[in-house]
């Protein structure tokens, strides 16, 4: 049977169950429009169509309409947005957008009393006075550099719990994937920050550097006391969660210009198509308190003598 008849055979097939969605589990995914999933009954793969648009920026995919490899064979899936306009990330899918809750306390602190809280409570302030030095009021540089150290506690955390899940042979109780998802929503916050400045060879080099010694401190940290590194890390949110109220002031103010938001972050939280910077700050201050609130509840967890798995993981929690 040749190519085209086993794939004619497939696409009535699945005809019928074409998809549109427009829910998902605990977030607010824009609607979309799932056209077409084909897994070719050939190992050659048909050359992808070349899309009309225009590369919208460098977090598009790169090889688009390219045969990268005759071996893979799965022709990508065509998605579209509500509007029909097809989807244009690869880094993420309409399924990973989420309308944030602003809503959140942005005050909210959580006051030191024990030894170990009052340890990293001081850690953070005084990791906060080299900082203010370091960036003043800019702004977009300061963030473009906060959202690399704040990316990675949860993917160390989240490794540190898939290794023990698996020597273990137990449950994590979500918490693996709860702070994997930290981790990847502080990511997207750093590419939609280069989408509005590119950071300088120095401030690359002192990136390296931060975290290089960060990745192993919070490695070791977590091993012996998770309790300390989680706290530490609810406070870092709260020092977050001050910069981009500091952001937005200034750009209230007008001392900080209003630029429209980087395509990415409209589809990424959901945004309207005029949405600005302004928008896109406020949205993210709302991520660094659910940060905030899911490290210091992690940390009260341990305080209670308990495992992470023993309390189910705020899953989705945005
Ligand atoms: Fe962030
Ligand atoms: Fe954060």
């Amino acid at each position: 049977m040749s190519t085209r008849v086993v794939g004619s055979a497939l696409l009535r097939r699945i005809r019928p169950h074409l998809l549109s969605a427009a829910s998902g589990a605990g977030r607010e995914p824009p609607a979309y429009t799932l056209l077409l999933s084909v897994r070719a009954a050939s190992t050659i793969a048909s050359p992808a169509k070349k899309e009309d648009e225009a590369k919208p920026s460098a977090a598009a995919t790169p090889n688009e309409g390219k045969l990268v490899s005759n071996y893979w064979g799965i022709e990508r899936s065509q998605i579209a947005k509500a509007d029909g306009t097809p989807w244009r990330w690869s880094c993420f899918q309409p399924w990973d957008a989420y309308k944030a809750d602003t809503s959140i306390d942005v005050k909210k602190h959580h006051v030191p009393t024990t030894l170990l809280d009052k340890i990293a409570y001081r850690t953070v302030k005084t990791l906060r006075v080299a900082s203010d030095a370091f960036f003043q009021r800019r702004h977009v540089y300061h963030a473009l550099l906060l959202e690399t150290v704040a990316a990675v506690p949860g993917m160390v955390g989240g490794m540190l719990l898939h290794l023990r899940s698996l020597r273990r042979f137990e449950h994590s109780g979500g918490w693996i994937r709860a702070l994997l998802e930290e981790a990847e929503n502080e990511r997207m916050h750093l590419m939609t920050f280069m989408e509005v400045a590119r950071p300088r060879w120095y401030e690359r080099a002192l990136v390296l550097a931060v975290q290089g010694v960060l990745f192993n401190a919070y490695f070791v940290g977590y091993l012996v006391s998770p309790k300390f590194a989680h706290r530490v890390v609810g406070y870092l949110e709260e020092e977050a969660v001050y910069s981009y109220t500091e952001y937005l002031k200034d750009l209230e103010a007008g001392a900080v210009e209003n630029v429209p938001a980087p395509a990415i972050a409209i589809d990424y939280w959901c945004l309207p198509p005029d949405a600005t910077l302004k928008d896109v700050v406020a949205v993210i201050r709302a991520d660094e308190a659910h940060h905030r609130d899911v490290n210091h509840f992690a940390s009260d967890i341990h305080c209670q003598g308990m495992e992470l798995k023993d309390t189910p993981a705020p899953l989705g929690y945005h």
